[in-house]
């Protein structure tokens, strides 16, 4: 169909409908928002360095992000991660398996965060096929509410000025940016834009 030909409220109601009906395809069901433990150890190590790579491999120096994969989502980092007083992971399981996950660490924020409370949402990655289907929301939702239940004021992150998708995503459940901080992709110096949201 050519939406051109029609007029503008037509086309405005089309495309409505499109969203909702794709939206309707697309929702997940059976999918279980849980914390995660030691048992999720290896499937989390997978899952973690897969997704990572789905994400940033193409738009990145192979040799420094293989090396960045190894070092971050290796069994035994993501096991000592698990058992951090400082660390929370939060995993989406479907037919037993893992397909999405989000961790909160609560560490010293930067000065831009205005907060004696911080905490920080350090990753959220969703397995590439389920990407748009609502499992960033409720992993999202999840770490809110146990930053709340914990006391926290401020959820604050870091995302790569590249990613605009996540940054929007970020903005969509009311993140704003609040500065700049640098992280490194092994020798590689990259700009990451820090976003909050008040709990
Ligand atoms: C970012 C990510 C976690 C979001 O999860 P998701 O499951 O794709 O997002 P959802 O389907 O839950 O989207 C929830 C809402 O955010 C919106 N949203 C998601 N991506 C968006 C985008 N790129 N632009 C604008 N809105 C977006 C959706 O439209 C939806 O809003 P709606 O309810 O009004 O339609 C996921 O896309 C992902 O894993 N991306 C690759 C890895 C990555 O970049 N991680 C973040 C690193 S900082």
């Amino acid at each position: 169909m050519r939406l051109g030909v029609l007029s503008y409220p037509q086309a405005g109601r089309i495309r409505s409908v499109a969203k909702l009906v794709k939206n309707l395809g697309r929702q997940m069901s059976n999918v279980v928002i849980r914390k995660a433990s030691t048992d999720d150890t290896d499937a989390l190590a997978r899952l973690a360095s897969q997704t990572f790579l789905d994400a940033f491999e193409r738009s990145n120096e192979p040799r420094n992000i293989r090396a960045y994969v190894k070092q971050a989502f290796s069994p035994p980092q993501i096991a000592k991660e698990l058992l951090e007083d400082t660390s929370t992971f939060f995993v989406a399981e479907r037919d037993s398996a893992l397909i999405a996950y989000a961790k909160v660490r609560t560490l010293q924020a930067p000065e831009c965060v205005q907060s004696q409370a911080a905490t920080e949402l350090h990753r959220i990655y969703v397995e590439h096929r389920f990407v748009g289907t609502g499992i960033g929301q409720m992993l999202l939702d999840a770490a809110i509410r146990a930053a709340e239940e914990a006391g926290h004021d401020v959820l604050w992150l870091g995302v790569w000025e590249n990613n605009p998708d996540a940054a929007a995503f970020y903005e969509r459940f009311g993140f704003n940016q609040v500065g700049r901080q640098v992280f490194m992709m092994g020798p590689e110096e990259q700009t990451d834009l820090i976003m909050m949201r008040r709990l």
